[in-house]
């Protein structure tokens, strides 16, 4: 084999198809706020001789300065350094030739900065360096941390990507504040401890720790989701009901206790009263609780996680909390570790589960949205609206808007909504 020379020394050049193909450098930043990676240099990138010098590259500085970013303090690179031809995307061995150098590159920075991987193909080499599923969908993998070698990264789109599909611009832009954002939290791996209170007596001596005013977050589980049809169900309904009012350990209180001695309902709506309530999709527990089991959780409860990321990251399907637990704090899906193997599907009954395994999940829940809680009320006040800077989400929509909504909603799926189809009917005439 002719002798070829390397362009970079951990590059594996001489297996490589691009290997007489023009070579452009990384370009790492001493003191970097971000890494990005790209795929592969383009043709102005050969020409100016560096990374993201052409239209991708542009859209990308726009996107950070926008973000919050400074364009010139992000260190950029590429999954593949030298640019194949026809503008097409490198093949798997030309990226397997490159990636020692990549990962050689990246390496070489400090472990605190954070990566966002641009797109398909370096979104995949970090997925597989990190032990994780290659196969995922790009929307699956998106704007979520990942782990690779103490470092977190995320990918999102590419912006080449984002030239051709300009809707899917506003995703970029969200991706690459949560990473420049420094509330984003550090990955959490300890289990909470679950505290069980079985006696009255334990519960009002756990309550009795909890001052006025404390934020507490709650959850209930259920058996069925659906038991208005079978209102002799109700009292199976509720099977685990639980609170945390700090991150490490959470509070489950026995059902039977609840249902059967008549001092607890009672003892619960005084301390529910008293302190500040969190809940994630709290709409749900709220209706829950006061149909089935007389416990008056205010509908308008004071904090839910679901709505305010829904003000921060208006994206369908994305309010799931184990997904976001996963996303802020890099916890595995402790649904799938701890009660998947008990249900044959997520509409099985949950009584199925064994009680230890269903509070231990329940404790998480609490636990987590009781750290989302805080995040994203930092992060609500921390965006200030484009047409009023002394306001922010967090006062529109979210505090004057989507919690108070809260009540009628619920008490529209307690009682129904009645519909006045005669005088709907007339309208329908007069429009017509
Ligand atoms: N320029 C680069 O350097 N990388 C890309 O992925 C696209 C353009």
């Amino acid at each position: 084999m002719v002798s070829i020379d390397r362009k970079h020394p951990c590059a594996l050049c001489e297996a490589c198809t691009l290997r007489l193909r023009p070579y452009v450098p990384d370009l790492p930043i001493t003191d970097a706020e971000l890494i990005f990676i790209g795929d592969a240099p383009g043709e102005e990138d050969v020409i100016k001789g560096k990374p993201f010098a052409g239209q991708s590259g542009k859209l990308l500085a726009q996107a950070i300065s926008k973000a919050g970013g400074t364009p010139a303090k992000v260190s950029r690179h590429n999954a593949v350094a030298c640019r194949p031809p026809d503008n097409r995307a490198p093949t798997s061995e030309e990226i397997a030739c490159c990636a020692p150098r990549l990962k050689d590159e990246l390496l070489r920075q400090d472990a605190a900065v954070k990566i966002i991987a641009l797109g398909k193909t370096p979104s995949e080499l970090l997925l597989k360096w990190s032990d994780e599923d290659t196969d995922m969908k790009m929307t699956e993998r998106m704007g979520r941390w990942w782990a690779w070698d103490n470092r977190k990264w995320m990918s999102t789109w590419h912006p080449a990507y984002v030239l051709r599909m300009p809707s899917e611009a506003p995703q970029l832009l969200t991706h690459i504040k949560r990473a420049i954002d420094t509330t984003s939290a550090d990955a959490v791996t300890e289990e909470p401890q679950v505290v069980h209170a079985n006696t009255f007596e334990e519960l009002v001596a756990i309550c009795n720790r909890v001052q006025d005013d404390t934020w507490v977050a709650f959850d209930i589980e259920t058996d069925q989701v659906n038991w208005y049809d079978r209102p002799d169900y109700i009292k199976d309904s509720i099977i685990a009901f639980g609170f945390a009012w700090k991150i490490t350990f959470g509070v489950a209180v026995n059902p039977d206790l609840m249902y059967d001695d008549e001092r607890v309902v009672p003892f619960l709506n005084g301390f529910m009263a008293r302190v500040k309530l969190a809940a994630h999709n709290g709409k749900f527990d709220c209706i829950f609780l006061r149909t089935g089991m007389n416990l008056r959780v205010r509908p308008d409860f004071d904090f839910d996680t679901m709505l305010a990321h829904y003000a921060l990251d208006e994206t369908p399907g994305k309010q799931g909390l184990k997904g976001i637990a996963f996303e802020e704090f890099g916890i595995p899906n402790y649904e799938e570790r701890i009660i998947s193997q008990y249900l044959r599907s997520r509409n099985d009954y949950y009584s199925k589960i064994p009680y230890d395994k269903l509070t231990l999940y329940m404790i998480w829940d609490v636990t987590v949205t009781l750290r989302l809680r805080e995040l994203f009320e930092q992060r609500l006040r921390a965006t200030k609206l484009a047409l009023n800077p002394n306001a922010s989400l967090y006062e529109w929509p979210f505090i004057n808007l989507l919690m108070p909504a809260q009540a009628p909603l619920a008490q529209v799926e307690i009682r129904g909504l009645h519909v006045n189809k005669p005088y709907l009917e007339g309208w329908r005439d007069r429009l017509i």
